[in-house]
């Protein structure tokens, strides 16, 4: 599968070395341009290649978002269409600014702008370190620590499932989009490494 990546820092570049080590063809993008993206895509490998934020969106039959929120919408919704966009991002008021939701969910804010895009939430409740080296490919579904899916389209979350069933992870669905607001920072389900079975006790806690 071709990945694109938007946003190659601690979560982007983690999750692009994941993807190629299991065979997919990754596209990183940042702010700062192709250029500055040499020696991650170097360390990769020829999986891996420098794109423009535009380049990356379209080589992506997945899109990994992984930005600070505040960004979310210099996002080329254009090419950002039909694609299944994997939104990383969490929405912190003192890094991103103060933003009215009116309710929504910030994934939900993020398919606003995006809106011929597949927006599934996932990836963004793991630190870094440990979606780098937590993964057990060979590890019964129930020994692998879980990420969490969120999404409004069934077909679009198989598909980010498999992505996180693929780098060793188990995935946990919490939902629609609507529902992602159970993702957020926060949450009892946030930055809080568990397994499947403690991960559906504590959603069922969760309104
Ligand atoms: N850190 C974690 O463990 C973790 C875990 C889960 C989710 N997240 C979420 O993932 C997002 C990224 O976090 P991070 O820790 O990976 O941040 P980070 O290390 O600071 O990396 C941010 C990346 O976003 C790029 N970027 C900034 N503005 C951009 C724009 N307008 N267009 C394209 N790329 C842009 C940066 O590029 P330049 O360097 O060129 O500016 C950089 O590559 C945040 O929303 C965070 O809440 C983080």
């Amino acid at each position: 599968m071709n990945i694109g990546i938007i946003g190659s820092g601690n979560i982007g570049a983690t999750a692009a070395r994941l993807f190629a080590s299991v065979g997919h063809e990754v596209a990183v993008s940042n702010s700062r341009g192709p250029e500055s993206l040499g020696p991650l895509v170097e360390e990769i490998g020829p999986r891996a290649r420098a794109a423009t934020v535009e380049e990356a969106a379209g080589f992506g039959d997945v899109v990994l978002v992984a930005m600070p929120f505040f960004a979310y919408e210099t996002l080329p919704a254009d090419r950002l269409s039909g694609k299944v966009v994997v939104d990383a991002m969490n929405y912190y008021a003192g890094r991103d600014g103060e933003i009215e939701f009116n309710g929504l969910s910030s994934s939900e804010a993020v398919a606003r702008h995006l809106p011929g895009s597949r927006v599934v939430k996932a990836f963004n409740t793991m630190y870094y370190e440990t979606l780098r080296a937590e993964g057990r490919s060979s590890a019964p579904v129930e020994e692998r620590l879980v990420l969490f899916v969120a999404g409004d389209e069934e077909e679009a979350k198989s598909v980010v499932s498999r992505l996180i069933e693929e780098i060793g992870f188990t995935p946990v669905d919490t939902g629609s989009l609507s529902d992602s607001h159970k993702q957020e920072p926060g949450s009892p389900i946030y930055n809080a490494p568990m397994h499947r079975q403690q991960a559906r006790e504590t959603l069922a806690g969760i309104d």
